[in-house]
């Protein structure tokens, strides 16, 4: 029997998990040759979060990160996690800056793209897929896992199998919540491969304390991968440790082979960056928590609603709020919680119990329920949806979003000409995602002081909205009322 393939996630996830996305290059390369003589799979260093916080606090150009990644880890393929039309970010972008992005991506050195869409509509994956292919590239299509009425074992699977014909190279199952339980991952990975030629990998979070035995489970289904951490940047809302993974597997035909000394280097040298990064870890997010599947949201958006509503004076409300999600999921069609859609059916189910159901549509909802994401897994309630045509003034989307979008590379390219700022395609994409971070890095070197903005409710997109890292700051004007949200990423 093969041995299960590591991925390894601390350069990526694991910090992005547990400390707020602010592991800088600096702190990463000194661990780099050592990640690269392990033996993993793969090492996942980019996208995510990971792009924006280069750009709002770290001060680091992305794109030089991998550069500076590839050549001190150059045999270890590097993975990176994209959320398909969005990019990195929380709205749509035209194919031809998909395209750009997936090909500058490719150029810099990137070799697996973990592509995703937040609804689990494969068109939004489309354009990402074939031009990683394009690229020569390896195209892992993401399944995101939730559970609903609608998320059944037979969805997901007839999601792998049109994945597989759209021409990705693996299939992964996407457990951002850290909710899959060992069985349904055995079941889920077993029907998989009996139905779908390609390698299976599983990618889950140990925030209920669930992540390793359901990899145990799904190594025993047959899984071809799973991802793995380094403590401290494991565990909890992270990955589960790759030491603690090995141990689990003592005696499994399937355990792979790692240098136990070199794991133990690799702890204390991130041990000592966990401290340097301190300000930005939290004992919450270290601890399991059986909350989250109390709840059946993200570890993430727990702690965040936490913060959220202590300052909207609503900590009493906290049951309730909770309580609103699964409502709000089941007119929006069950979508999965996974950015940006978790930020957007959380904070509309805050707005739904402070100011009763619906009365405040927020923007993004809407255009949730109006199909500009993309289609859901199920159907809008008929009457939310009514109710959004009729607050918009505007029809439901059919087609795939981007098709409505107009080429903009050409006009990403006069506009940084104009502002005497570099031309390149990856100047392009960083400025098409985040302009105002983007030219400040060229402007000031030094990490620039986040600000925040305003969104109204009437704004079409929530891309506007001021971002601090891994955690946004919304402001929603309602009936002339401001309403502030903390939002998280998670991923
Ligand atoms: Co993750």
């Amino acid at each position: 029997m093969k041995p299960v393939a590591f991925n390894n996630t601390v350069l990526r996830d694991g910090h992005q998990s547990l400390a707020a996305t602010r592991m800088t290059t600096a702190q990463m390369l000194p661990a780099a040759p050592i990640l690269d003589e392990m033996g993993f799979a793969g090492l996942e260093t980019w996208g995510g979060a990971t792009i924006d916080s280069c750009l709002r606090f770290l001060g680091e150009n992305p794109f030089d990160r991998l550069r500076a990644l590839k050549k001190a880890a150059p045999k270890t393929p590097q993975l990176m996690l994209l959320r398909g039309q969005n990019i990195v970010q929380y709205t749509s972008f035209p194919d031809d800056v998909v395209e750009a992005f997936v090909k500058a991506d490719a150029a810099a050195g990137q070799d697996i793209f973990r592509i995703f869409d937040a609804l689990n509509d494969t068109r939004n994956l489309a354009t990402a897929i074939k031009t990683v292919r394009a690229c020569g590239k390896h195209a892992r299509g993401e399944i995101c896992y939730t559970t609903s009425p609608v998320h059944t074992i037979d969805a997901f699977v007839a999601m792998g199998i049109e994945l597989e014909k759209m021409g990705c190279h693996s299939i992964g199952i996407k457990d951002m919540s850290g909710v899959i339980a060992p069985r349904i991952a055995y079941d889920l990975v077993k029907e998989l491969k009996k139905r779908v030629g390609l390698p299976i990998t599983l990618h889950t979070h140990d925030t209920a304390g669930l992540g390793a035995s359901a990899y145990l489970a799904a190594i025993d289904a047959g899984v071809d991968a799973v991802e793995t951490s380094i403590v401290p940047f494991a565990n909890g809302t992270s990955q589960p440790d790759t030491v603690r993974m090995i141990a689990l597997l003592e005696g499994h035909p399937r355990c792979p082979q790692f240098d136990p000394a070199k794991l133990q280097q690799l702890r204390e040298y991130f041990t000592g960056v966990y401290a340097e990064l301190g300000k930005f870890t939290s004992p919450a997010n270290e601890r399991v928590d059986s909350d989250t599947l109390c709840y059946q949201v993200p570890g993430g958006m727990l702690s965040n609603f936490r913060n959220q509503l202590k300052e909207q004076n609503m900590s009493d409300k906290f049951e309730q709020v909770m309580a609103e999600i699964p409502y709000v999921r089941s007119c929006l069609g069950w979508i999965p919680l996974v950015t940006p859609t978790s930020q957007i059916v959380g904070t509309q189910a805050m707005l739904n119990v402070k100011f009763g159901r619906w009365k405040n549509f927020s923007a993004p909802a809407m255009d949730i329920a109006l199909g500009k994401y993309g289609r859901t897994p199920g159907p809008i309630d008929k009457d939310v949806l009514a109710l959004a045509i009729q607050k918009s003034g505007q029809k439901p989307v059919e087609g795939r979003p981007a098709d409505a979008l107009a080429p903009r590379m050409d006009k990403l390219r006069a506009e940084l000409a104009a502002a005497n700022l570099p031309t390149d395609d990856e100047a392009c994409v960083l400025h098409a995602m985040f302009p105002v971070e983007f030219a400040k890095l060229h402007k000031k070197p030094a990490a620039p002081a986040p600000a925040p903005a305003t969104v109204s409710s009437a704004a079409p997109q929530p891309a506007a909205a001021a971002a601090t890292g891994a955690t946004r700051r919304f402001a929603l004007t309602v009936n002339g009322k401001r309403t502030e949200v903390t939002v998280s990423e998670i991923s």
